[in-house]
């Protein structure tokens, strides 16, 4: 777990940076989604929507659907600072499948689909469509290749043999070397990353590799999910890992390479689901994010480096231009909410109930 933070006179205390953009996130659809979408677009200009709905979203009809529901839930979502709100922009996605059609994905680019997501068959929450053989997609991995249009993969191998926490680093040499080796110039962000390794490889990579981390991904290592008990509101796939790992992805975010870049992972699930049995993998940052990123920057001591990795990094590669506007955020204490409102059901978000230690002001 992150070290406390102590009280640095050389750091600002306030910022101000350009617009950041979440590179992935789970808005849901229906009740949840209308609970959770003004927190995403109250911090972001724009985000890659993940499209594993049920049914998960496949063809370009269904994800222009989807769109307009997420602009519909926006602008009923009655927010206070409802004008603000009102630029933010949905990047849609499609699901890819064993059996996705290169003529659907050159629809999806000439209707502005703006990427393609890749979930290994059962590696995480609704991903009972995903791909059960990487060789299958190649006609569409060929396409996209051919398009320009960024491939996303959820790079963790499904083989129960293989340890739950080495299942990212064997992802890379059982399959994303090969994809690479294949096809080398498709545009690939591997998306929150969890290791050493895939910072490495992404690191070491050209121009066609890029990565995502997650806030909780540089904040906690995997003892969080074990101190005192179990604690279901730090779990998510890919599971948090080692001290060493943690250390590893902080380097790769404050760093000076732009190939990684923001991308929350915030994922609601109902709380009683995942206070469970057999609770759901997913952690709940959207209504906090940019302050849990901008601690764990602070903590490296680069709060220099937010700005690139959350604003700039990311449209880069995309070839999207970057935002216009500006966001502060403050070094100031502040206590996030027990839980938030989520129809009926709670959403409990990470960090609960504890202090924040940068506010977001603007
Ligand atoms: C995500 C979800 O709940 O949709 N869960 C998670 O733990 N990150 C799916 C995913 O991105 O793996
Ligand atoms: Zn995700």
């Amino acid at each position: 777990m992150s070290s406390a933070h102590p009280s640095n006179s050389s750091n600002p205390l306030e910022i101000t940076i350009t617009r950041p953009d979440d590179w992935h996130v789970h808005l849901r659809d229906g009740e949840a989604l209308s609970r959770v979408i003004a927190h995403t677009a109250f911090q972001f200009g724009r985000a890659i929507v993940m499209p594993n709905l049920k049914p998960p979203v496949t063809t370009t009809e269904q994800a222009l659907a989807y769109k307009d529901r997420i602009l519909a839930a926006l602008r009923e979502s009655h927010h206070p600072d409802q004008n603000k709100i009102s630029n933010f922009q949905p990047l849609m996605t499609l699901y890819l499948t064993d059996t996705t059609a290169p003529a659907e994905l050159e629809r999806a680019k000439a209707a502005g689909i703006v990427a393609v997501k890749l979930y290994p068959f059962g590696a995480t929450t609704n991903s009972d469509s995903g791909v059960t053989d990487i060789r299958k997609t190649y006609p569409a991995l060929e396409a996209l290749q051919r398009l320009g249009m960024p491939l996303l993969i959820h790079a963790e191998v499904t083989d129960p043999s293989v340890d739950l926490f080495d299942r990212e680093a064997v992802f890379i040499d059982r399959h994303l070397k090969a994809i690479r080796k294949d096809l080398p110039e498709l545009k690939i962000v591997v998306e929150h990353i969890t290791t050493l390794e895939a910072a490495q490889y992404v690191q070491s990579g050209d121009k066609f590799l890029a990565a995502t981390i997650t806030a909780h991904h540089l904040l906690y290592n995997r003892n969080a999910i074990f101190t005192g008990g179990i604690r279901p509101h730090y779990y998510c796939l890919p599971v948090l890992k080692r001290e060493a790992h943690r250390l590893a992805l902080v380097k790769a975010a404050t760093g000076a390479s732009s190939k990684f870049f923001l991308g929350t992972d915030s994922a609601p699930h109902a709380a009683h689901l995942k206070e469970h049995a057999s609770g759901c993998a997913g952690c709940y940052t959207a209504f906090s994010a940019m302050e849990l990123y901008a601690e764990a920057f602070d903590h490296a001591g680069a709060i220099d480096r937010l700005e690139a990795f959350a604003s700039f990094n990311g449209a880069d590669f995309y070839g999207l231009p970057r935002n216009t506007g500006h966001i502060t955020l403050r070094r100031e204490s502040c206590q996030m909410p027990e839980s938030l409102a989520f129809g009926s059901a709670k959403l409990v978000p990470l960090r609960a109930g504890e202090a924040l230690e940068w506010r977001f002001v603007s």
